[in-house]
């Protein structure tokens, strides 16, 4: 139980990685608010993991909405009185084009809901970390934001402003006692994936340039979430955790 009842907020866990690091916090004592903007999943793994004794509310959440932002980390400093740990997770990658054929729509929706909404739930929650003197933020960056990846330009700049981000907010709350961390997946075997994975040339491909071979699982990005989120990680801020089986080695 190391993670005994922190209030921990994990965006974007309606599905995929985020679904397991919140299931893996809420397993490990914490209360979990799961979040995104579908919250008929939401209540279900809500309702899954309170029939297992553990605790957990569903907010809505649009992370591209600054209103929506605020509603949540106000219902959440109601009922729980604090934020222990904050996972920006919440991310998007619509679009596989070269950086020619790019449209700009997709450019701005991506960056304001991998970078910009990273950033404002930071500095909402961030607020309440700094009062209460405490806290751990966990970022959800990719190999993309520390290689190129083609046809991913937005993306991959929108992941490496993260890992940016996640720098200088550690350095500037490192004073409040806030640990503001990155993870770093190469590919990971979720919906977010599934466009990729149906092509067998690109899945094949992708694989093979792996060492490992092989796309992540979500829950094999847990454990280093719930490591962050812990006392174990108390002297570890700025940094960004790669889980890639290998990817930045070659
Ligand atoms: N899968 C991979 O290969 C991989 C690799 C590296 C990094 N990542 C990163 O890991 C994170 C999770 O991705 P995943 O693979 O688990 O994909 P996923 O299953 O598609 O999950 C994405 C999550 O983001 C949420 N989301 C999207 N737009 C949102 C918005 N405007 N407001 C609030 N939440 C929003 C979605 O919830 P709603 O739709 O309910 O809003 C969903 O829960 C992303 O940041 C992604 O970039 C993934």
């Amino acid at each position: 139980m190391r993670l005994q009842d922190k209030v921990a907020i994990v965006t974007g866990s309606t599905s995929g990685i985020g679904k397991s690091i919140a299931e893996g916090f809420a397993n490990e004592g914490a209360n979990v608010i799961i979040c995104g903007r579908r919250q008929e999943l939401a209540k279900g793994i809500v309702d899954e993991l309170l029939s297992k004794g553990l605790k957990a509310i569903a907010i809505r959440l649009d992370v591209t909405i600054e209103e929506s932002i605020d509603g949540l980390v106000n219902q959440v400093v109601d009922q729980y009185g604090r934020i222990d740990i904050l996972v920006n997770n919440s991310g998007i990658s619509p679009v596989w084009k070269r950086a020619e054929d790019t449209p700009k729509e997709a450019w701005d929706q991506i960056i304001a809901t991998n970078l910009t909404g990273t950033f404002l739930c930071s500095q909402v929650v961030g607020r309440v970390m700094i009062e209460q003197k405490n806290g751990r933020i966990i970022n959800m960056t990719s190999v993309g934001g520390e290689v190129a990846l083609p046809r991913l330009v937005a993306y991959c700049a929108s992941k490496a402003g993260i890992v940016m981000l996640t720098k200088v907010l550690a350095a500037e709350w490192a004073q409040h006692n806030i640990m503001v961390n990155g993870i770093g997946p190469s590919f990971v075997e979720t919906d977010f994936t599934a466009g990729l994975r149906s092509n067998e040339k690109i899945y094949s491909d992708l694989k093979d340039k792996n060492p490992l071979k092989r796309f992540a699982t979500p829950e094999e990005i847990v454990g280093t979430a719930i490591f962050l989120a812990s006392d174990e990680s108390s002297y570890i801020t700025g940094q960004t955790i790669f889980i890639d089986g290998g990817w930045l080695t070659i």
